[in-house]
């Protein structure tokens, strides 16, 4: 056990570092037993690698000791590689080579990936920082300094009136603040509903097969069962669903980029009407949509069994953790309830910043720019698709930051993309995101993180590996402009070889 008692009976602390026992052993000196102090908070990893140590006169002056035991044992320390002093200022912990740290890692090919297709990863040097910085700097002195306490549980008034508006007049979604609830991302959004659905005695969630791997895991480890429900060329097949809620992407179906059909709509929402369901939209990255009027969100047709899920994480940075779900009246309490358990509520300097940026335009105009950038990626990446494999069926263009290239259903499209690994590029196989289907393959390539320019020698890298694993597995199977993919999964737009990329 250890006390703080040093000279004497008082206890002897550096005002900074309070948890120090500095206390000399019997015949040991003051300068020692600091000496002793500082190596063993170094050795033992308290004192970290490029701390800076108080200087000596403020260290001698909490301690109670003349400045010179103190920079005596600092010289000490400095002579035997523990510190390390730059002139006059106060010196640093040494980084040690410590014998306990594990080596570091030789990189791997992941590390060295020099084109990087990852799906849902938005081109964050697209984000405007500055104005961002400004707008927030500018909200928060405006803000009362009662701003500073604990915030509401459901998130800043301010933020919520303003999504309201926002998501009224973009989406079409029909809600008034009350029942806005401010989280962290879709992710925190997604672990709240299916904490309620829980508090309700809900048993079991469907999810589109395939779907976002990271939101099922959410759901099997909230002990929700876990059933994915086939999709097609018109999104999820309503036919014989059975569930307590359902988490769906229709604006965009992720990965496959489809749109849920007016007809599937309609079915989805009587589903919901006559069995008291829930509909769960993720409306992920609704805001960019090139070849076709956006579809409105399903909230907006039936505010009453539409829970929407919304996030910046496409449109402004993953990194700023702003989402919001917009619930029905009778569940935006409890939902608020399951916000405050997990964290008390959102950062709110954060929200302030983010209600200014919606209400003086800067999102919308935003938006406006990411997205004339991100079409003409999509383009590029089309037609390289088109020049480098032709036949292919390119899928899920016409919104979102990824695409979807089919592949014949009998190659292993795992194999490809860990090829693809191995030659620095990051892929994902479409069946990463089955749950039960064995019958389609493809690889999602989304283009927020490759440059325009960059696209066509992506593409030609990654076609030639698509190419070998094609000629090294074909004996018999049919090429890629026969029908490859089960009926179900056709297209129904034109074939990528003939459409306009422009
Ligand atoms: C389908 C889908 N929904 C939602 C999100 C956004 O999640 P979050 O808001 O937690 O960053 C993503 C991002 O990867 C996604 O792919």
């Amino acid at each position: 056990m250890c006390h703080r008692v040093g000279v004497g009976d008082k206890p002897v602390v550096s005002e900074e570092m309070r948890w120090w026992a500095f206390q000399p052993a019997p015949g040991e000196t003051l300068r020692l037993a600091l000496e002793r102090t500082i190596r063993e908070a170094v050795l033992g990893g308290a004192l970290r690698a490029g701390v800076r140590l108080p200087a000596s006169r403020k260290l001698a002056a909490d301690l109670g000791v003349s400045r010179g035991v103190v920079t005596d044992a600092y010289e000490q320390l400095t002579a035997q590689g523990f510190l390390v002093t730059h002139g006059r200022s106060a010196p640093l912990v040494a980084a040690l080579a410590r014998h306990d740290q594990p080596a570091p890692a030789t990189a791997s090919a992941t590390e060295r990936i020099q084109y990087d297709f990852t799906a849902s990863a938005p081109d964050v040097s697209l984000f405007p920082l500055r104005r961002w910085l400004t707008t927030a700097l500018k909200a928060a002195q405006a803000a009362p300094s009662a701003a500073l306490g604990y915030g509401d549980r459901n998130g800043h008034g301010a933020l919520r009136a303003a999504l309201a508006d926002h998501l009224g007049r973009t989406r079409g979604v029909i809600a008034g603040p009350d029942q806005i609830i401010i989280t962290q991302g879709t992710s925190q959004a997604i672990d709240l509903v299916l904490g309620l659905l829980r508090a309700r005695g809900a048993r079991r969630v469907v999810v589109e097969d395939p779907s976002h791997t990271g939101q099922r895991i959410r759901i099997l480890h909230s002990g929700l069962a876990l059933v994915g429900q086939k999709t097609d060329e018109e999104g999820l097949i309503v036919e014989g669903l059975q569930a307590d809620a359902v988490l769906l992407t229709p604006a965009h179906q992720f990965p496959s980029g489809v749109v849920l059909s007016p007809q599937r709509r309609r079915s989805l929402l009587e589903w919901a009407i006559d069995s008291g369901g829930l509909l769960i939209e993720d409306d992920y990255d609704a805001e960019f949509r090139y070849d076709r009027e956006p579809v409105r969100a399903m909230q907006g047709l039936a505010p009453g069994c539409v829970i929407q899920l919304g996030t910046v994480s496409k449109t402004l940075a993953p990194a700023l953790r702003l989402g919001w779900i917009v619930a029905p009246s009778q569940l935006a309490e409890e939902l608020a309830f399951h916000k405050a358990l997990a964290d008390e509520s959102s950062p709110t300097l954060d929200q302030l910043a983010l209600a200014a940026f919606l209400r003086d335009g800067h999102y919308d105009r935003h938006v406006r720019k990411a997205r004339t950038v991100y079409r003409a990626r999509r383009d590029r990446l089309v037609k390289a698709l088109d020049a480098e494999l032709p036949g292919f069926q390119v899928r899920g263009i016409a919104a979102g930051i990824h695409v979807l290239l089919a592949l014949p259903s009998w190659l292993d499209d795992k194999a490809v993309a860990r090829s693809a690994v191995k030659a620095h590029i990051q892929v994902s196989p479409l069946s990463e995101f089955c749950l039960a289907r064995a019958d389609v393959k493809g690889l999602v390539l989304g283009y927020g993180q490759i440059h325009e320019s960059a696209l066509p020698s992506a593409v030609a890298a990654l076609a030639d590996i698509v190419r070998r694993h094609m000629a090294h597995n074909s004996g018999g199977h049919p090429q890629p402009n026969e029908s490859h993919w089960p009926q179900d999964l056709q297209r129904t737009e034109q074939s990528s070889s003939t459409r306009s990329a422009a």
